[in-house]
């Protein structure tokens, strides 16, 4: 772990280019069929009025169609900052810049610089961290009503093709590395906190869950 914000590698890998083409691609053909199942979760959980903490949202799309469906204010944490002019012009569009705050800083090794909120989000986070555990641990310690992720299936297409990726990186002298980490281990860390899986969606390249707290009063 390297400054303030985990590995090293991100800014070469999610620099100005990355934000620009999911800028493009969310303007032209809205949110990804993946995070739009994570997004219905989230309206099936109730969002009017909720907080939403978005883990390594990139241009924040995601926090724009939560806005977009009742909830208050978002937050988002990243490691990099390539993506701030961009996600600024986004926010901005949606007339959605005053409810949306963004900070650099990684939750995983800095638990207590955020507040909890209502509902946290990572889509095709977990992938680009190592310490999964920690970073799933954290995330869920930090969402009082539910908390969904996005990872990629783990098979051995994707084992060969994460393995490919990270040899590139390696030859490029990158320090990221991406994973495809164990999917009932990450379960495990994200209930850790007492949260429970209560949706699963298995899709062809990613999967999302989606934990919810126990009822109040429930057992
Ligand atoms: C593949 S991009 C996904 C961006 C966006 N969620 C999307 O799907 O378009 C992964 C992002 O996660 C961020 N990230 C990884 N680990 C993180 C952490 N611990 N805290 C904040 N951001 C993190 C990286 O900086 C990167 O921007």
């Amino acid at each position: 772990m390297s400054g303030c914000c985990g590995p090293s590698g991100y800014d070469d890998l999610f620099g100005p280019g990355f934000s620009r083409h999911l800028a493009r691609r969310y303007r032209k053909r809205g949110l990804d069929r993946t995070a739009t199942r994570m997004v219905a979760f989230l309206v099936e959980q109730g969002i009017e009025g909720a907080s939403v903490l978005e883990i390594g949202g990139g241009v924040g799309d995601v926090q724009i169609e939560l806005l977009r469906r009742g909830a208050a204010r978002t937050t988002n944490l990243e490691l990099v900052d390539s993506y701030e002019a961009d996600a600024a012009a986004l926010a901005a569009e949606a007339g959605m810049a005053d409810r949306v705050t963004r900070r650099r800083l990684d939750l995983a090794t800095d638990p207590s610089a955020v507040e909890p909120h209502d509902l946290v989000v990572l889509h095709r986070v977990v992938c680009c961290y190592p310490d999964y555990q920690r970073l799933l641990g954290v995330a869920a310690s930090h969402a009082t009503r539910a908390l969904v992720y996005s990872h990629p299936r783990a098979n051995a297409v994707s084992r060969l093709l994460f393995g490919t990726q990270n040899l590139f990186f390696r030859l490029r002298r990158s320090g990221f590395r991406a994973f495809v980490h164990d999917p009932a281990a990450m379960t495990g860390a994200a209930e850790s906190t007492g949260l429970r899986a209560a949706f699963r969606h298995r899709g062809a390249a990613w999967h999302v869950v989606g934990l919810t707290a126990p009822a109040a009063g429930a057992p």
